[in-house]
């Protein structure tokens, strides 16, 4: 379960997130959507420790993010909006340097980078560099490093960005075979991706919730949530 508490963010005199209070719980999908500039990023930034809250706390499974660090870590995998991947190395290669950092034991190492390649649908490219790869494959690897430690809390910041159509569907129902095992906030612009795969919805902007709930309870009176969403950030 992931629990943000009163969060606000500042830079300088810009309140980037601004006193948020939402929670997602086990086995479900949470997307985190708002305009460009809404404190999404921000927000997921903080949720992984990347960067300190001004106020407010955010709790992973009990543990504060900041007082609890290794523990809070330990249960997430992180797609960054723009993923860190070392273009030179192949695939395996490059999630065995990811077991490494997230000190997965040297008897797990073959079996979790497997598991990964296989989620992921990484088969056919396994062997290859990552700078060869597409996009779409390395979008995927960037999703791959997540699953590495097998974290119980997956924080998604944009996966589909930037990929053609077919891979959109197929990153789709690649995050939706993920949800039965993880907890998973992915941010995005595409609402129809939210409509098909997210259970709940928290819509943020100039770094404040602007609604939150259920996908059904925001779409009740038969509202698509566009329309929602251009209501509460107009
Ligand atoms: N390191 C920083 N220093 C100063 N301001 C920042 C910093 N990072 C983000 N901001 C500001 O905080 C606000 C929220 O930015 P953030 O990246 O969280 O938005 P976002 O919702 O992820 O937007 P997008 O949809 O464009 O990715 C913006 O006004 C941004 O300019
Ligand atoms: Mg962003």
């Amino acid at each position: 379960m992931i629990e943000v508490k009163s969060l606000s963010k500042r830079f300088g005199k810009h309140w980037a997130v601004k006193n948020t209070t939402w929670s997602v719980e086990d086995n479900r999908l949470l997307g985190l959507l708002g305009p460009n500039g809404a404190g999404k990023s921000t927000t997921m930034k903080i949720m992984t420790g990347l960067l300190c809250s001004s106020e407010g706390q955010v709790l992973i499974d009990g543990y504060d993010i900041l007082t609890h660090p290794i523990e809070a870590k330990r249960r997430i995998g992180y797609l960054p909006e723009t993923p860190p991947l070392y273009e030179e190395l192949k695939v395996v290669d490059f999630f065995d340097f990811v077991c490494g950092i997230k000190s997965v034991d040297s008897s797990q190492r073959s079996r979790q980078i497997d598991q990964a390649i296989e989620k992921m649908s990484l088969q056919e490219v396994a062997f290859k560099p990552i700078r060869v790869l597409s996009k779409g494959f390395k979008q995927r690897v960037g999703i791959g490093q997540t699953l590495i430690g097998e974290p119980s809390i997956l924080i998604l910041d944009e996966p589909s960005v930037g990929l053609d159509p077919h891979q959109v569907v197929e990153l789709r129902n690649i995050i939706k075979g993920l949800k039965k095992d993880h907890v998973i906030v992915l941010s995005t612009h595409v609402l129809s991706e939210v409509e098909q795969i997210c259970d709940d919805v928290v819509i943020l902007d100039k770094g404040e919730v602007k609604i939150q709930g259920t996908l059904q309870e925001l779409k009740t009176g038969g509202r698509s949530l566009e329309d929602v969403f251009i209501e509460v950030t107009r």
